[in-house]
């Protein structure tokens, strides 16, 4: 009999803890520990037992008792604490992706031209987007009966200031604050009255490059645009430089850069250079002395070459986008197109 409850007490607490539902566990706890449990049945005989037997047997059937008792509230607990959590976790499930975030296409593009212009020395500056008249136009040599300052559709702040029509106004910001020789860019955000459409926007990003110091010439300048335009679009670019007007540049021009897009066969259909196999870039040129004398340099001394360019045009020749107006809806389908990932 000894061996009986042994063996009983082995199996019902085996079989308990591999319980995994609740109805089942019941059954077992009726099944063993029940008014008809085999276990009962033997205690209820234990009188008829001889006395030299019963202390033993009656030990053994209590301990059997306890353990199965103790199994079944354990398993109990296990089998509640399951189902808590499993309301709330569902182990099952797929893992969710965290979500990284990617580059916009601007600040992709930013990032590259900084890294371009850092290898040739050059530094990042940053200037404010709220200006005033004198930084904007008179110090770049755009006196106010200009007709350059047509050219830009400037808005004009309450207080006098105005929001900024190009990253030139930074070229001043920083020479009246540093001595030559200087090699800075700088990149940020314009503002001119636009209509907005596929190729406008009243607000817009450029990047200026200014480079002062003695004896910079022409020549300087030309490496400096072909050295970007290689890295930006392809070794084979080449570029073109066409005599144009700025009043703080002189002689200023306007360069573009050979459509790295088309090929000699696929040039007349190409959407980016219109068959011209050129993409017009931006302006350039050499730094008018008045400017220098507006900021304390000695144009007798020092000579300068200065740049400027919309990053709206590039990133859309380099990314194939056809609507500026993209750039600034934050609409997140468009921008996760320039993971790197
Ligand atoms: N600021 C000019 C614009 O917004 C671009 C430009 C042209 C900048 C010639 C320059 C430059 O520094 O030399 O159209």
């Amino acid at each position: 009999m000894l061996e009986e409850l042994l063996h009983l007490q082995e199996t019902a607490v085996k079989k308990i803890l591999a319980t995994r539902k609740l109805r089942l566990l019941e059954d077992l706890r009726v099944r063993y520990l029940g008014r008809k449990s085999q276990l009962r049945q033997i205690m209820s005989t234990l009188g008829d037992l001889p006395a030299d037997q019963r202390p033993q047997i009656g030990q053994a059937a209590g301990s059997a008792q306890k353990a199965i008792k103790f199994a079944l509230s354990k398993q109990l607990d296990l089998i509640r604490e399951a189902e808590e959590s499993g309301s709330r976790i569902d182990v099952t499930l797929p893992g969710r992706a965290p979500i990284s975030g990617t580059f916009h296409p601007l600040a992709k593009l930013s990032n590259e031209l900084t890294d371009i212009f850092r290898g040739m020395g050059f530094e990042l500056f940053d200037g404010p987007e709220t200006e005033d008249e004198y930084h904007n136009f008179d110090a770049l040599n755009t006196p106010k009966d200009h007709p350059a300052r047509d050219l830009h559709d400037t808005f004009y702040l309450k207080d006098g200031g105005l929001l900024r029509t190009h990253t030139s106004t930074v070229q001043i910001r920083l020479m009246e604050n540093r001595p030559p020789p200087i090699r800075m860019i700088s990149l940020g955000r314009c503002y001119r009255k636009e209509t907005v459409d596929a190729t406008h926007h009243f607000a817009f990003h450029q990047m200026e490059g200014l480079f002062v110091d003695r004896n910079v010439s022409f020549a300087d300048l030309k490496g400096t645009i072909e050295c970007m335009g290689r890295q930006l679009l392809g070794s084979k670019t080449r570029v073109r430089f066409r005599s144009h007007f700025f009043p703080f540049t002189e002689p200023s021009v306007e360069y573009d850069f050979s459509c790295s897009i088309c090929s000699n066969a696929t040039r007349k259909s190409c959407r980016i250079c219109k068959g011209t196999g050129w993409i017009e870039i931006a302006g350039a040129g050499m730094v008018d002395p008045a400017v220098f004398e507006s900021v304390g340099y000695d144009p007798e001394n020092y000579t300068g070459f200065a740049f400027g360019m919309g990053l709206e045009r590039i990133a859309m020749i380099r990314y194939g986008i056809d609507d500026v107006r993209l750039f600034l809806e934050n609409d997140l389908r468009f921008i996760r197109q320039f993971s790197d990932s």
